[in-house]
């Protein structure tokens, strides 16, 4: 993979690395719209992905950020009914949807309600329709958080759904994850065919895993995190505190 090394901005607390990253991803939507009329954003679960989701809501930019012409997705999702508080469609909903204007049509979630295997089915075919059925479509931003164990998305160290390389999406009975419930999530391909991916990781408890994967340690693809790396920019904003 001949792909740009992933880039590691370091921050002395999730404020200051927030604000950075909300801001990366706001121009990134800016320039894709004025580039190509439209923009697709990827969202994460989790609380660093949950405080970037506030700071774009209230992100004051010139030119605003024209989220009618914004299409937004999930990498990953709890298999819980939509208005689930565990959900990352309820969460992002509280943090971001329900403070900016966006047309219904533009927020394509995981139907969390569903069988895993259906709701997987379902979100393929809605990327498919909205992307077209040939290679993996290429989102202008996605959003991705961390876990301590080097998970990101729903892609666990050891679940065979962390080596899949042919379809865009699957499932993952999450039984290792908090909360242990079944998960819809993009996978490597897609995550890896993305023009920018940003990741927001805070907390001592993965300080090491990212210096891991920073310094490319022995061993350090067993991260799915680590394997994260798309022809754009991967940028990894990351806050040393909790
Ligand atoms: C999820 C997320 C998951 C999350 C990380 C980081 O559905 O849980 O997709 O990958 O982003 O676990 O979460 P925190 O920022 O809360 O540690």
């Amino acid at each position: 993979m001949n792909h740009p090394r992933p880039q590691f901005l370091h921050f002395a607390d999730v404020e200051a690395a927030g604000n950075a990253a909300a801001h990366e991803i706001a121009r990134t939507l800016i320039d894709a719209v004025e580039a190509r009329s439209t923009a697709t954003l990827v969202l994460a679960g989790g609380s660093t992905p949950r405080s970037i989701h506030a700071r774009l809501a209230d992100h004051e930019s010139s030119p605003p950020v024209p989220w009618h012409l914004v299409h937004l997705f999930w990498g990953d999702e709890r298999c819980v009914p939509p208005d689930d508080e565990a959900g990352n469609y309820a969460m992002a909903r509280s943090s971001l949807l329900d403070r900016i204007e966006i047309p219904p049509g533009n927020v394509h979630r995981i139907r969390g309600e569903l069988r895993p295997s259906d709701a997987a089915a379902r979100y393929d075919a809605d990327l498919r329709r909205h992307f077209g059925d040939g290679r993996p479509p290429a989102f202008d931003c996605v959003m991705l958080g961390m876990g301590a164990d080097g998970h990101t998305a729903s892609l666990f160290p050891g679940d065979p759904l962390s080596d899949e390389t042919e379809r865009w999406v699957g499932t993952s009975d999450g039984l290792n994850a908090s909360p242990p419930v079944p998960r819809v999530s993009l996978t490597l391909p897609i995550l890896n065919a993305a023009r920018k991916v940003v990741f927001v990781v805070s907390g001592a408890a993965k300080r090491r895993v990212v210096s891991e994967i920073e310094e490319q340690a022995e061993g350090f693809r067993r991260y799915p995190a680590a394997r994260v790396r798309c022809p754009g920019s991967t940028l990894w904003f990351v806050a040393a505190d909790s």
